[in-house]
């Protein structure tokens, strides 16, 4: 589907997008029609469409350095992907060790917002700011005036700007993990973004905080959502005009400036509405508009080629229950894991408890239905890897707009089912993405075979 790669850096540095640079420039595939000898010999070329001009289209490689003092590996989150290329040490593939490297190689196969990260240490090496985006282009890609990347994060700094480096703190464990003192957007406290009366943006959030989850209003302009997770979605107004991105979610919104030249647009963050703060201004250019009323195109984006699960009795039903933490449900007989800093439980294991053993199998091919129940007192955005689900139901009410995620906020004393077809096989990850949740047990990963 997808049919460009961007990727930030090849290199796994610290990473260096700013609000003020250019974007990267996207590696350009070209689908079209082509000749190649695929017969050979005295046959003449085959009439071909190829991406490039050649059959198979070029290989996309991504090869990872680890110049760390720590091994690390990069996880592609929310990618589909073949398991040995998912980026999970001990369960994919060996951690990259310090001066080593490894070679990812994948097919993009969906287009859509997605990013990617280490799955080592990752309280201290994700929050240190190992995180980038990963944006595949869709063929044909909605009309806008721009294609925005906001990848927002918090930092949790000092007086001299450094990192506080209390990763993995039992207070951070057994709460709402590491929020920070400091929230960037592409890596730069966010000011002011510049925008022209009439300008439409396609604005693609992308939350790489270790546990913060962003609720942003955007005062008089109207965003449509139209993707979530990369995956896309009908296009809607967010509930309550606010935009809500949990840890590792995406949203990819349509914004129509229609502000006046010279206006200027505060854009909130009120999730936790005792911490209301400006988030960024959207300042109209004070020159003349772009554009008087709205671009007239649509803004529908078409269909990612995902499998579209069978909710029926053939399907398998699990349940995991979640449970632990600060001023939760503990389950019994679990003292020894708390002793070991194991503070949350997912069907009353924390992840150390359950020995290298999945969670449970499903065979390949087959519906799964995911029932998760909260009884933390705090919320979860639950992360699968290698799939993309859809959101059947919250406390028991039958979702309607049935979006696909890769990682759904679950709320407290929320109960939410998914549904996805295994059609991968391997040992995929099912964790909160509140990084300190996951380090303190709330992670298991699960078998297709
Ligand atoms: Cu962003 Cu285990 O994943
Ligand atoms: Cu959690």
């Amino acid at each position: 589907m997808g049919s460009a790669l961007a990727t930030g850096a090849a290199a796994l540095l610290p990473g260096t997008h700013r609000m003020a640079a250019a974007a990267p420039l996207p590696r350009t595939l070209t689908a079209g029609p082509a000749t190649v000898p695929l017969v050979g010999g005295k046959w003449p070329d085959t009439k071909v469409w190829a991406y490039d001009g050649v059959v198979p289209g070029p290989e996309m490689r991504v090869v990872a350095r680890n110049h760390l003092d720590q091994p690390t590996t990069v996880h592609w989150h929310g990618i589909r992907l073949p398991n040995a290329m998912d980026g999970v040490p001990d369960l994919t593939q060996e951690a990259i060790p310090p001066g080593g490297e490894f070679t990812y190689e994948f097919e993009a196969v969906d287009a859509g917002s997605f990013w990617y990260h280490p799955h080592v240490n990752s309280t201290e090496q994700q929050d240190r700011g190992l995180a980038g985006a990963l944006i595949v282009e869709e063929r044909e890609p909605v009309r806008v005036d721009r294609d925005i990347t906001w990848v927002i994060d918090d930092w949790v700094l000092r007086e001299t700007a450094q990192i506080d480096e209390s990763f993995g703190h039992p207070m951070q464990l057994s709460h709402g993990g590491r929020t920070g003192n400091t929230v960037t957007v592409n890596g730069r406290i966010p000011i002011e973004f510049a925008v022209k009366s009439g300008e439409r943006i396609r604005l693609r959030l992308i939350n790489v905080a270790n546990a913060r989850t962003f609720g942003l209003k955007f005062g008089s302009l109207k965003p449509q959502i139209i993707a979530l997770d990369g995956q896309p979605v009908t296009p809607h107004e967010p509930a309550g005009a606010r935009v809500v991105v949990a840890a590792a979610q995406r949203v990819d919104l349509i914004i129509d400036m229609s502000g006046k030249p010279g206006e200027k647009i505060q854009v909130t963050d009120d999730y936790f509405s005792r911490q209301t703060y400006e988030f960024i201004t959207i300042s109209h250019d004070e020159g003349k508009l772009l554009r008087e009323s709205p671009l007239d195109a649509p803004i529908a984006l078409p269909a990612n080629p995902l499998p579209e699960p069978v909710v029926d009795d053939q399907a398998q039903r699990e349940l995991i229950v979640l449970s632990g933490g600060a001023m939760g449900r503990m389950p019994p007989g679990v003292d020894n894991f708390i002793q070991q800093g194991q503070y949350w439980f997912l069907n009353d294991l924390p992840d150390k408890g359950r020995e290298g053993k999945p969670i449970f199998a499903v065979p390949k091919g087959r519906t799964c239905i995911i029932g998760m129940v909260n009884e933390t007192g705090w919320e979860h955005p639950m992360h699968l890897h290698g799939f993309a689900f859809r959101v059947l139901s919250r406390n028991g009410k039958p979702n309607m707009r049935g979006e696909w995620l890769d990682t759904v906020l679950v709320g407290r004393g929320e109960t939410v089912e998914v549904a996805f077809v295994a059609d991968n096989p391997g040992d995929w990850m099912f964790h909160c993405h509140v990084l300190e949740h996951m380090a303190a047990g709330m992670s298991c990963f699960l078998s297709v075979a």
